[in-house]
């Protein structure tokens, strides 16, 4: 294992997880567990910026569960919680000693989110948020990240701030490449093509949430926005109808030719009926294994703990080169 390159990725357990976090994340988790040393990381620390304290225990639970229902394997892959192992928070604060305010600045997500905002009500959280991230995957020397289109930026900025460290203190930590899968990695909200599916719009009929019943998904789907014609088009498709086709292409893994041969032609109503009943057939066994292990809550936290009983060597690792280089005095004793 140790010399296969290391894949760190996570979710925050901050509202519920929906299609695009299972297609643009994790599902490629799972389909590449195997050829890599991974960490799955529930980033219950970043959800602090937004999520209220008592549904917080109940999120974290949630989200490690999809994570196992949906094929991450603990034996395979150290799945662990953000907040079990405390060098993420120790490395957090010592990179955003060399991050400039102005790199921060730049992030469109914290521009997207503030904007909602007074600046009375935006925690320093959510502005340095991106170096508690880059802390995340620099911890584990990390290769790979595996995530959705929306990380790109955020990604940059680990990338930069690795450089960075590395150039003023010396060698440390290794530059992570993303991973951004060609289908799945931005899948736009059912009712404005124009938005990506979000945890966090106000809108849940956007979103197919990974515990919607068939019912309930059959309906965001008979309400999604299509186009203004009447039949599928796949060369010209508009926004709302390529939605529904890369749905319906990453979860059936179908080649192009097969696409054509499925849903060319067919009305919108049919073909909103078809990538419904994909999408159903895909989260069943999920909803049904994540029930089961919601179900025995001990046994869901003793594999958290050894998830980050297995991390924590690692992470100490980094963390005592990173305070030996800059110079910090050790404890006696
Ligand atoms: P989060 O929790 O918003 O999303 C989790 C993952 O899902 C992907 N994703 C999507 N992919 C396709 N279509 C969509 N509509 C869509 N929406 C979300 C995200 O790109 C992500 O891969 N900052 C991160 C969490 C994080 C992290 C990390 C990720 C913290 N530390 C270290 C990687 C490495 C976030 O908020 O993801």
């Amino acid at each position: 294992m140790a010399d296969r390159p290391v894949v760190f990725s996570g979710m925050q357990p901050d509202g519920e997880l929906h299609l695009g976090n299972l297609l643009g994340a994790l599902r490629p988790w799972v389909e590449e567990q195997h050829l890599y040393h991974n960490y799955f990381c529930v980033v219950d620390l970043h959800a602090l910026t937004r999520q209220e304290p008592q549904r917080l225990t109940e999120k974290t639970r949630e989200v490690a569960a999809l994570y196992l229902a949906a094929g991450i394997d603990p034996q395979r892959s150290t799945l662990l919680v953000q907040s079990h192992v405390k060098e993420h928070a120790e490395l957090a604060w010592v990179l955003g000693c060399f991050t400039p305010m102005g790199w921060l600045e730049r992030m469109t997500q914290f521009k997207d989110r503030s904007r909602k905002l007074s600046s009375e009500r935006i925690g320093t959280g959510l502005f340095s948020y991106p170096v508690l991230m880059a802390a995340d995957i620099l911890l584990y020397r990390a290769n790979l990240v595996p995530v959705g289109e929306d990380q790109r930026q955020h990604l940059e900025l680990t990338r930069n701030l690795a450089a960075r460290f590395n150039r003023l203190v010396g060698e440390t930590f290794v530059i992570p490449e993303p991973k951004i899968g060609a289908l799945g990695a931005r899948v736009m909200a059912l009712d404005d093509p124009q938005s990506k599916m979000s945890k966090s719009a106000d809108s849940e009929a956007g979103r197919v949430g990974l515990l919607d019943p068939p019912d309930r998904i059959r309906a965001k789907f008979r309400r999604a926005t299509t186009d203004s014609g009447s039949a599928v088009d796949i060369e010209n498709a508009g926004p709302g109808v390529a939605n529904l086709l890369e749905i319906y292409r990453t979860l059936t893994g179908c080649d192009l030719a097969q696409l054509r041969s499925d849903l060319e032609g067919v009305g919108y109503g049919r073909l909103k009926e078809t990538v419904a009943e994909v999408t159903i057939s895909a989260l069943l066994p999920i909803q049904e294994r994540c029930r089961d292990l919601l179900a025995d809550p001990r046994g869901l936290d003793q594999i958290l703990a050894q998830g980050a009983e297995r991390a924590r060597p690692t992470a100490a690792a980094t963390m005592g080169e990173v305070r030996e280089k800059l110079g910090l005095l050790p404890a006696a004793g």
